[in-house]
């Protein structure tokens, strides 16, 4: 009877265990604690485990009876945990997806691409223009000798010219070239006699000058052009011709007298005004031209220190600032932008 008593217990236990599982596995929130429950119920020393080993000292009959009820809790326990699985599986991937969701409508992340420094944009357009026109591209040291950057160029010591290019001096004799002027030497000695010589020699050149329109460093671009009968004509048709490409066909130019030691006759050469077309503005100052350049015949003496022989040959040169040409071509009053490196001003500059 005792035995009968301990059965009902038993079964009592079971039903209980049953349903505990149920209810636990039901409002399990996530697999974790499902795993826990699994083995709390069905490990090796789960409940539902010690449960059946407990039933070693019942009666055969009752044993197997009690056994069998276990073993259909068991499965059933199995079956609730599967399908409480299932159910979390499919929760958690859902927040997982929506946690890591992408919009793919969203704008792209901006990439900076770089770009060439404007002064080296407006460079290879100046290049382009003079290639065109069948120019080679000649270079010449920065580092320069007194007599290539002064001497050679009909500028001897004590010449009021060398004051308008105050210079740096590294000795007596060698400097940090004040123009592109002396690369005109260097290209004729290698030519020499051969003709004809048309060239354009860009590069940085230096003086002791620092203000809004001023730099210490600062890029020019030399032009020369030697061959039997060239003419004045020839000049300024070529520094039209470069005018209209740079600044569009409507573009002029006029040649005004003046002097340099190495040119006879020599001109400064003005562009019709790129702001205003010629009508007079604030950028030209009312008067309808702005300044790009300095030019003029070749001095006899010139093509003689460069090997060429002023009575069978005449040239022309010219020689203008880079950064004085890109400053009109974008628009631009203050020099040092081109050397600040404010990527603001690099990125946009001619863009906008
Ligand atoms: N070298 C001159 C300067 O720097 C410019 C120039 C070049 C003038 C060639 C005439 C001919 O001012």
């Amino acid at each position: 009877m005792a035995n009968d008593a301990d059965l009902e217990q038993r079964l009592r236990d079971l039903t209980l265990v049953k349903d505990t599982a149920r209810s636990e596995i039901d409002n399990a929130a996530d697999t974790e604690t499902l795993e826990a429950l699994r083995i709390k119920y069905l490990g090796k020393k789960g409940l539902l485990s010690t449960f059946l080993k407990g039933l070693g000292n019942l009666p055969q009959e009752k044993r197997r009876q009690i056994g069998l009820l276990a073993n259909e809790a068991r499965e059933l326990v199995e079956v609730l945990l599967e399908r409480r699985r299932d159910v979390l599986k499919r929760k958690e991937l859902e927040e997982r997806l929506s946690a890591e969701r992408i919009d793919v409508s969203l704008p792209a992340t901006p990439v900076l691409i770089g770009r060439k420094h404007p002064l080296m944009e407006t460079l290879e357009e100046v290049e382009r223009i003079f290639t065109s026109m069948g120019f080679e591209i000649a270079e010449g040291p920065e580092v320069e000798y007194d007599y290539y950057n002064f001497v050679a160029l009909n500028i001897p010591k004590g010449h009021p010219a060398r004051d308008m290019q105050a210079s740096f001096y590294i000795t007596d004799e060698i400097l940090l070239r004040t123009h592109t002027s002396p690369v005109q030497i260097r290209a004729m000695r290698s030519k020499a006699p051969a003709l004809p010589v048309r060239l354009i020699a860009t590069g940085k050149v230096y003086r002791r000058d620092d203000d809004a329109t001023h730099s210490p460093m600062f890029h020019q671009i030399e032009g020369l052009v030697i061959d039997k009968r060239v003419t004045m004509g020839d000049l300024k048709g070529v520094l039209l011709e470069f005018a209209r490409q740079m600044y569009g066909r409507q573009a002029t130019v006029r040649l005004r007298p003046s002097y340099f030691p190495f040119t006879e006759p020599s001109a400064e050469v003005d562009v019709s005004c790129t702001v205003c077309g010629g009508r007079g503005c604030r950028t030209c100052k009312g008067t309808g031209w702005l300044e790009i350049l300095g030019s003029g015949m070749v001095h006899p003496k010139v093509l003689e220190n460069g090997g060429y022989d002023p009575a069978k040959v005449t040239g022309f040169a010219f020689g203008m600032g880079l950064e004085r040409i890109a400053m009109l071509r974008y628009g631009l009053d203050d020099i040092r932008v081109f050397f600040q490196n404010d990527i603001r001003f690099l990125h946009t500059v001619g863009r906008m």
